[in-house]
């Protein structure tokens, strides 16, 4: 899922030729999921039709503070306020050089001086225009304000010269605003694993030992995580859930409690935060059989063997990894989860009660308490499993900051 998704944008369109490339701009970030509202200025009019910009965007553009016909105000202010990121593109020396400043002769610049959220700025013109120092010094004046630019590519510029000037691509602004934005996130680049759902341990090649859980706690921490930059790499047992939009988590399906180990021991080196929301089975049947067993005694038992903790072998062979475990009992639960994060080295963990309406496997929602090596407890209201991912990940982000 892009970082774009659901983000409002304002962009604004200045007069240059590059103004043509907007057509593919706006589509690039509606493609994104975001929300486009344009304003062009007086003079980008001439390079491509409001009418155009407008029906790719699905939205009016704005050009002036009064509409002739509704003698309508557009307030410039409600337009910056409203906006998650204002991107100029093209920005040309002339709309540069009024942005530092400070001139507001048109509804344009009158919102980027409303602005208090981050402006991206594209540059486009003629080398000589761009090498000026007036406008180098206008560009600096803007990057010194905290505004980001997007620098121009070397190549034919329209008046036929070579050289720097011409605007980014529409694809290269939209990858810039992209990474620019995920580096922000608080979890850029971590590496994370997680495992999530219920693990079947087979009796026969029709029957399994298995749990009730739904994985849709593990799968929310991975989209979250996800969303937050991390690079997520999700073990899951056999569940229904779908990971659709989120083409870049790693997903790795597997059936048993062996098998999961395995995957989670292979990338284990490569995490630097593991998350253990599955419900490992703790046994399972001593031999599995080769054809289906049939029902002859009255009474049938089946031996079992303990599977490996999978946590317990982590906390065992810990690097630097932060390692987080999940609790869910039914009784003496602090006591319970606190014996577990000792015995199993963790960093964290997080407990569910049973006892606890809306918590569990089978909820959307769940009630969590959050437990550390180092004795702090955060105790959580009954929230949806979304909410309650971004809470666990907001615990262990303040934890391996400090
Ligand atoms: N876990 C694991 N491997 C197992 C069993 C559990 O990695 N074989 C992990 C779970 O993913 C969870 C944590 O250990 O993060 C605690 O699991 P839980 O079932 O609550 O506790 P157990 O250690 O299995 O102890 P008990 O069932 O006796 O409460």
């Amino acid at each position: 899922m892009s970082v774009l998704e659901g983000k409002k944008i304002v962009l604004i369109v200045t007069g240059g030729i590059a103004a043509y490339k907007t057509a593919s701009l706006i589509r690039l970030l509606i493609k994104r999921g975001c929300k486009v509202q344009v304003i062009m200025t007086p003079e980008a009019i001439n390079f491509i039709t409001p009418l155009t910009l407008s029906t790719l965007s699905n939205n009016p553009v704005y050009t002036q503070f009064f509409d002739g016909k509704t003698g309508e105000w557009t307030s410039h202010v409600d337009l910056a306020l409203q906006a998650d990121y204002i991107v100029v593109a093209p920005a040309t020396s002339n709309t540069l050089s009024k942005m530092a400043s400070a001139e507001a002769d048109n509804l344009a610049l009158a919102t980027y001086l409303s602005a208090k959220n981050i402006v991206f700025f594209a540059p486009a013109m003629d080398l000589d225009m761009y090498k000026n120092p007036y406008n180098k010094e206008n560009i600096e004046k803007l990057i010194q304000k905290g505004d980001i630019c997007i620098p121009p590519n070397k190549g034919e510029l329209a008046s036929g010269l070579e050289g720097e000037g011409r605007m980014a691509e529409p694809e290269e602004i939209v990858n810039f605003i992209e990474n620019f934005i995920r580096k922000e996130l608080l979890f850029y680049k971590k590496k994370i694993l997680i495992t999530a759902g219920p693990t079947y341990e087979p009796i026969d090649p029709v029957r399994f030992i298995g749990n009730h859980s739904s994985g849709k706690m593990g799968f929310e921490i991975a989209k979250v995580a996800e969303k937050l930059g991390a690079e997520v790499t999700l073990i899951s047992g056999p569940c229904n859930q779908k990971l659709s939009n989120y083409s870049s988590i790693l997903r790795i399906d597997v059936i048993s409690s062996e098998e999961m180990y395995k995957a989670v021991d292979a990338h284990y080196q490569w995490a630097d935060i593991v998350i253990m929301a599955a419900a490992v089975a703790d046994y399972r049947p001593k031999t599995v059989s080769k054809i289906k067993i049939k029902k002859e005694e009255d009474s049938f038992s089946l031996p079992l063997i303990k599977n490996k903790d999978i946590l317990l072998h982590l906390g065992n062979t810990k690097d630097n990894q932060f390692l987080v475990g999940f609790a869910l009992e039914t009784n003496d639960e602090e006591n319970n989860a606190l014996k577990k994060l000792q015995k199993k080295n963790l960093d964290m963990i997080v407990l569910n009660s049973l006892r606890d309406d809306g918590a569990g496997f089978s909820y959307d929602t769940n009630k969590i308490t959050i437990l550390d090596k180092q004795g702090n407890i955060e105790y959580f209201d009954l929230q949806t499993k979304e909410k309650v991912a971004v809470n666990i990940l907001n615990s262990i982000h303040v934890r391996i900051k400090t």
